[in-house]
């Protein structure tokens, strides 16, 4: 589902975070290589050392298993490689007691996406990148079942990184809004998790500090009702994990944006008028406020980014291009965190 729109409006954030990528040259395995614009990624990936790519040979299109090998990178073919064999017992080791049989569990491990998936569970690949074939339920499922969430997060949602034209001074920002594309109605503890696996990317892959603002339509007890509670509820939660994250709430839009804003609703917050992640109470709220920033604000929106996984699998637009798989490998590298090459707990969730 990850879509890179009117990237040409960012082309400073784009060009950072391909450079970041590159210094840390993460493998990333690509599981839809039938597909022309895999390919097509996946060579300039190369060539420009920003990941370090490891394709997969599709057992439904040996048609095109010439021109994979042909990229040069290295290739792994899901049926012959030993490594099919320890996917189905992780597989089965997670999913048996939901009723996951031998021999489904066997299908799955011959499919690329799962095979993948299966390879950064076991810190063979840092990352995968899969979604202009696979739908985004295929491609959350497979990562639910084989990667599960991180420490200290139970739930896997989303976030657009807005790249925003100046607002509130003189330079353009990049900001964070989630969940814009998952969890519809998130529970306070569910809020929270959002909350926290925003802040840890937004670390990875813009680089800065998070400064966080619960958004809602109450600022500091000006308003109440079942939703302002729910922020409340996250944020305490979210400060009883977290203690040194800057985070407020509950803060509207503009308090937490606009420095005169913010110093006159809230004026003892640390994160009112400074927010650059911004957390909504519902997908409705996220979903609506990004697509309306990027088409009134003419901000750039790159995303959904997938979030809170242990391990980054991204999720990709049926209708991405080349250059958008580039973009989405270089910030799953950037997601990939520094434990990358040790196999994930045999205990971690799904
Ligand atoms: N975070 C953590 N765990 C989850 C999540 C989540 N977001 N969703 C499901 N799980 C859990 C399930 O509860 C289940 O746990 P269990 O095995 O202990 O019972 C496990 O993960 C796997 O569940 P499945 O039964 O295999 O999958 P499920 O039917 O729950 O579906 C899925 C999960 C695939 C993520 C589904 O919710 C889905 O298809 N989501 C896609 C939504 C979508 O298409 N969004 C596109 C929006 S695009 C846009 O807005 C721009």
């Amino acid at each position: 589902m990850t879509t890179v729109t009117a990237a040409a409006a960012a082309p400073s954030f784009i060009d950072a975070i391909r450079a970041r990528a590159a210094r840390r040259r993460r493998r990333i395995v690509f599981p839809e290589t039938a597909d022309v614009r895999v390919r097509t990624a996946v060579e300039f990936l190369a060539r420009e050392g920003i990941v370090e790519p490891i394709v997969l040979l599709d057992p439904e299109a040996p048609e095109t298993h010439g021109n994979v090998e042909a990229l040069g990178v290295e290739t792994i073919d899901p049926l012959r490689d030993t490594r099919r064999a320890r996917t189905i017992a992780d597989l089965l080791e997670r999913r048996a007691r939901k009723g996951l049989s031998e021999e489904s569990a066997a299908a799955f491990a011959s499919n690329p996406l799962f095979f993948a998936d299966g390879l950064v569970r076991r810190g063979d690949a840092d990352g995968c990148v899969a979604g202009c074939v696979y739908t985004t339920g295929d491609v959350l499922r497979a990562a639910l079942w084989l990667v599960g969430t991180a420490p200290g997060v139970q739930t896997v949602s989303s976030a657009f990184y807005m790249v925003a034209l100046p607002f509130r001074g003189d330079a353009g920002e990049v900001l964070t809004f989630t969940d814009c594309a998952v969890i519809p109605y998130p529970t306070a503890d569910q809020l929270a998790d959002i909350a926290l696996a925003a802040a840890a990317d937004r670390r990875r892959i813009v680089g800065d500090e998070p400064c966080l603002a619960m958004l809602s339509f109450s600022t500091a007890g000006s308003a109440g009702g079942p939703s302002v509670d729910l922020v409340r509820n996250a944020l305490e939660i979210v400060r009883a994990k977290a203690p040194t994250l800057l985070v407020d709430g509950e803060l509207q839009g503009d308090a937490a944006l606009i420095p005169a804003v913010g110093n006159r609703k809230a004026p003892r917050s640390p994160v009112a008028g400074r927010a650059n992640v911004l957390v909504f109470p519902s997908l409705d709220a996220g979903n609506i406020a990004y697509k309306l920033v990027e088409r009134i604000a003419r901000a750039a929106a790159i995303g959904p980014i997938v979030q809170g996984l242990a391990r980054p699998c991204s999720d990709l637009s049926r209708g991405a291009s080349a250059d958008d798989i580039v973009n989405v490998a270089a910030i799953t590298a950037l997601q990939a965190g520094d434990d990358a090459t040790t196999e994930l707990e045999p205990s971690g969730r799904t």
